[in-house]
């Protein structure tokens, strides 16, 4: 059994409000579902990322050679690499000295991106880390080559502020001065387009909510009954955060273990955050954690912004 995830449903279940952390959605099914949500037509994040590094693709390789003969990639929270895959690509062809670092809490994900990249591109050298964000950073030795770390897919969104300024600090205090981080951030945009992308018609982020539960049942022996939780997102468009809930649709006694939790009619657990900026919000978060804005990368929509930072 896995005790720190087993560790946090419980402390999470016990709080008040309860919550769940977002980070032990990705078991086998959770991977799956999300690669089902990327296909989505209300999930347009996956769309407009793309979009982004289709046409920005020599500019990008631009940015990363500057000064520069050669660089590491370092990506957090590398997921199933399908929008990395344009420019390890283009990387490629282009004859681009570099190395992949892809990292990742999900083993399963990791495995399926390493036998990919082997198949597809078996040139590329690549060289996986599972881990968690924070332990992951203290595992990266950063010897003379240019760092550049990739934190895509509004993965950044999923931290509390106060969360993305301590991993930001974090990763500030161990990177060179001309290394460079290139984040994808989720923009303001129309509250319903927003909301959409957490409530698809077919009920895929439905399913990929309630997978928790599942994963809980799996894995802690626990007996959740998922047909007596509700799945609800809402949009805050004064704060620009989404926040996902399974909610309670009965007074009910979950048993986890030898633990018993408690839910009354209607009560919520919050598991997912997704935070939506505006260009001020981005250029306030590089500031607050000693970085600067070098350069933005548009969609044609401008639903989505991937922005270079270095360090102030
Ligand atoms: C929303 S998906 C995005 C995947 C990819 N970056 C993309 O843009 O398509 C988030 C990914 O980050 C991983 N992840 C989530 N929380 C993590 C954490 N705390 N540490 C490491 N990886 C994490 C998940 O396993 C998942 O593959």
């Amino acid at each position: 059994m896995n005790q720190q995830f087993a560790k946090d449903v419980l402390n999470g279940l016990n709080a008040d409000p309860k919550t769940l952390p977002s980070k032990y959605f990705y078991d086998k099914k959770g991977d799956s579902l999300f690669q089902e949500i990327m296909a989505l037509e209300e999930y347009y994040l996956t769309r407009s990322e793309y979009e982004v590094f289709k046409t920005n693709k020599g500019a990008l390789t631009k940015t990363f050679l500057s000064d520069v003969e050669k660089f590491r990639l370092i990506e957090f929270g590398a997921g199933d690499g399908y929008k990395t895959k344009v420019l390890l690509n283009h990387f490629l062809q282009e004859n681009v000295e570099f190395e992949y670092l892809p990292i990742d809490i999900s083993g399963n994900v990791l495995n399926q991106l390493e036998s990919d990249l082997k198949r597809e591109l078996p040139d590329l050298k690549v060289r996986p880390i599972q881990d968690d964000y924070f332990h992951a950073l203290e595992k990266i030795e950063n010897g003379s080559t240019r760092s550049v770390v990739l934190f895509l897919g509004s993965n950044i969104g999923n931290f509390r502020h106060n969360k993305a300024i301590e991993f930001l600090t974090e990763l500030h205090a161990r990177l060179k001065p001309n290394d460079l981080l290139l984040i994808g951030f989720d923009l303001k945009k129309d509250p319903k387009t927003i909301l959409n992308a957490y409530n698809d018609d077919k009920g895929v982020t439905r399913a990929f909510n309630i997978n928790l539960l599942h994963r809980i049942n799996n894995e802690l022996d626990a007996n959740f009954d998922t047909s007596k939780f509700v799945h609800y997102p809402v949009y805050n468009p004064l704060t620009g955060t989404t926040k996902s809930f399974l909610v309670s649709t009965t007074a009910q006694t979950v048993e986890i273990m030898d633990a018993a939790i408690n839910f009354d009619a209607w009560e919520a657990i919050h598991t997912e955050v997704s935070q939506k900026y505006s260009l001020k919000d981005i250029k306030r978060l590089a500031e607050e954690s000693q970085f600067s804005v070098v350069r933005n990368f548009f969609d044609t929509r401008n639903y989505f912004v991937d922005s270079v930072w270095q360090k102030s």
